[in-house]
């Protein structure tokens, strides 16, 4: 399908909002772990963005290399601790070597792509022999998830659904493009709660904060905010409170180029 376009520009001034200093990512563990386990020293993030993951495994090897459609979020990179070494460049026509990097990964970022298929083949073919791809990223498909976005916001879902190839189309895919031992793992859990009013304060509410956000044009946007406003004065109304919640697995895919 044709991705509906993103531009991250814009947002990257408020994207890292979202991680905030304080909050510990499962994700990141995975990631430090596999990068361990794998004994990977050059590894690239394809969609980098603004560099958090890479300057997390800054930890492990120096050789990190970031890879990233929008100049705004490879400027954004660039201020991270770490040294970087940042292209611009779109995941189905890697600017690279074949037969480059231990681990090419990305978190959040497949969704984007305009072709899924194509971005494997690409990973396959720039990866060393014996490297890995591991591909980490929520999955709307799957049935063991709740997230109330999806229940105020028109359209969201929907767009979810053609935007994210499922769990086992992404196994498909890997396999026919050369991939072996393809594992998929659960690696965190998103468990956000919110009560009542105090969801008005929920940074992944904010337009700019999600793709899922910042792809509704600004009237349909604004429709889902008054729908819980008008929710939460109705339970007010009635002496209850909403409980607003975000209940998902983050998860990761693997396999290894034979
Ligand atoms: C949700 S952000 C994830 C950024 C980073 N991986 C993270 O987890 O913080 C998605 C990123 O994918 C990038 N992107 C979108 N389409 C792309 C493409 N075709 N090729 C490379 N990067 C792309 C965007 O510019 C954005 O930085």
């Amino acid at each position: 399908m044709t991705q509906p376009y993103l531009n991250y520009d814009v947002i990257s001034n408020d994207y890292d909002q979202r991680y905030p200093s304080s909050q510990h990512w499962e994700r990141g563990d995975a990631l430090l772990n596999l990068v361990r386990q794998i004994k990977a020293k050059t590894i690239l993030e394809v969609g980098s963005g603004t560099g958090f993951w890479l300057n997390l495994l800054h930890q492990v090897t120096p050789q990190l290399y970031g890879m990233d459609f929008s100049a705004g979020m490879i400027a954004r990179a660039r201020n991270q601790p770490a040294p970087l070494k940042l292209t611009r460049g779109t995941a189905t026509q890697l600017p690279y070597q074949t037969a480059t990097f231990d681990l090419l990964y990305c978190v959040d970022a497949i969704h984007h792509f305009e072709d899924h298929a194509a971005f494997i083949r690409e990973a396959f073919r720039v990866l060393k022999p014996g490297g890995t791809l591991a591909l980490i990223g929520h999955d709307p498909h799957s049935a063991d998830g709740s997230w109330y976005i999806y229940d105020y916001f028109e359209t969201v879902y929907e767009t979810d659904l053609l935007r994210y190839p499922s769990g086992s189309a992404l196994r498909a895919v890997m396999k026919q493009a050369g991939f072996q031992d393809v594992q998929q793992q659960n690696v965190e859990h998103v468990l956000n709660i919110h009560t009542g009013e105090d969801v008005l304060n929920e940074p992944f509410l904010k337009q700019s904060a999600t793709s899922q956000l910042a792809l509704l044009d600004e009237d349909v946007y604004q429709a889902g905010i008054e729908k819980i406003k008008a929710d939460l004065k109705r339970a007010q109304g009635c002496g209850e409170q909403i409980v607003f919640k975000s209940d998902f697995w983050v998860r990761m895919f693997s396999g290894i180029k034979a």
